[in-house]
């Protein structure tokens, strides 16, 4: 194979250009212009839900998000330990505290058995993450939340469109979060989204999100807002994209089912349970059973030396430095540790050929054998 295999890369396969060419034209680059609202009609659409609104990224996304849900100093909010390090940094944003809680060893998301030795009266909210594009168990999760009175905020960042029993992720939250960085389903090279049926959540969002700047009075700020917009060109890309985003999914579909063929004769593999629901394939990530974390970064060495990109599952939170050093990190988490350990994600993009993936999923087979 001549040239590298990328871990992932944007598929701007449709009017991308067309649409961004005309926000310069007409001059629309900031972040008021038709492509913001046509971008939030099509995504709230999509989703059957009221309301949409455009973030510049994902990670604000929840801050706005858990600020509108009135989350605050002290108050504790579930998330899983295995996610991507800003689910915990948008907590911290609130100068609330994280409650890490280990994941389920089958599906990789938040346990739900553990979120109950969790709860606490301080308790407010549970972000739960459809990792790698795996939905959680959100029926049993909405049930268990339903219980305990608490707010749940999804974080579908690397979900979009992944099903729950036919239902899509992002409808079963009070509020729910995407990311449209440039490795995503989609893509605004940066950009992120809330969506909401609460009509006072997306009012509160829509406010803070421009300064906290009062809706009848221009340049009067009752709250303390921030500068989150999107901006009419990365909206225009938006658009674009939610144009393709079923050939998008159907894509991930056919290589999903490709990594399967090719590596479930591997008894070393394991895979994320998706428990009979869609999940639409993010990243194609995979468990070697008993490696170590060497073992894992030979594997990795040995893949980047054949000319494949990988990535390393990510590293549970309770391991990075500045979540140690805190009173957040108390407990084990066994599993997350594990998987973390033992887990690779493999090139997933529109656009990765049947010999490229023959290729991948036989290096990948002969370096374990040999570790
Ligand atoms: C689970 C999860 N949450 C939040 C984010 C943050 O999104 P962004 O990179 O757009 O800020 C990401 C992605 O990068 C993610 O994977």
């Amino acid at each position: 194979m001549p040239q590298r295999i990328p871990i992932a890369q944007p598929s701007l396969l449709g009017r991308e250009r067309e649409y961004v060419m005309d926000a310069l034209d007409t001059g629309w680059i900031s972040s008021i212009g038709p492509f913001i609202d046509r971008f939030e009609h099509a995504f709230a659409e999509y989703h059957g839900i009221k309301h949409a609104i455009t973030t510049h990224n994902g990670t604000i996304a929840l801050h706005l998000a858990l600020v509108a849900a009135g989350i605050g100093p002290g108050d504790e909010v579930i998330i899983p330990d295995l996610t991507f390090v800003a689910t915990a940094n948008a907590v911290r944003y609130c100068q609330a505290v994280p409650v890490l809680t280990d994941v389920n060893p089958l599906d990789w998301n938040i346990d739900l058995q553990a979120i109950r030795e969790k709860i606490t009266p301080k308790t407010k909210a549970i972000i739960p993450v459809h990792l790698y594009g795996n939905p959680v168990l959100m029926e049993e999760l909405v049930k268990l939340a339903g219980e305990h009175h608490l707010l749940i905020i999804e974080d579908c960042a690397e979900a979009i469109g992944a099903l729950v029993r036919n239902r899509k992720v992002g409808t079963f939250g009070h509020i729910s979060c995407f990311s449209f960085f440039g490795n995503k389903v989609i893509t605004t090279g940066e950009g992120g989204m809330c969506i909401t049926n609460d009509d006072s959540m997306a009012d509160k969002m829509r406010i803070l999100r421009d300064h906290g700047m009062n809706r009848g009075k221009r340049y009067w700020y009752d709250v303390m807002g921030f500068n989150y917009r999107m901006t009419n060109m990365q909206a225009a890309v938006g658009v674009a994209q939610m144009e393709q985003l079923d050939f998008l999914l159907m894509e991930r579909d056919r290589i999903y089912a490709g990594y399967h063929e090719k590596l479930s004769s591997c008894s070393q593999i394991l895979f994320q349970d998706t428990h009979g629901n869609r999940n639409i394939n993010w990243l194609f990530t995979l468990r070697v059973k008993g490696f170590t974390g060497q073992q894992r970064d030979l594997l990795m060495t040995g893949l980047l030396e054949a000319g494949i990109d990988s990535r390393p599952v990510f590293y549970p939170i309770h391991q990075l430095p500045y979540y140690q050093e805190t009173a957040f990190s108390r407990g084990t988490f066994p599993v997350s540790d594990r998987i973390s350990r033992e887990g690779i994600s493999l090139p997933t993009f529109v656009g990765l050929s049947q010999e490229q993936l023959e290729f991948i999923t036989e290096t990948l087979i002969r370096i374990i054998e040999t570790l």
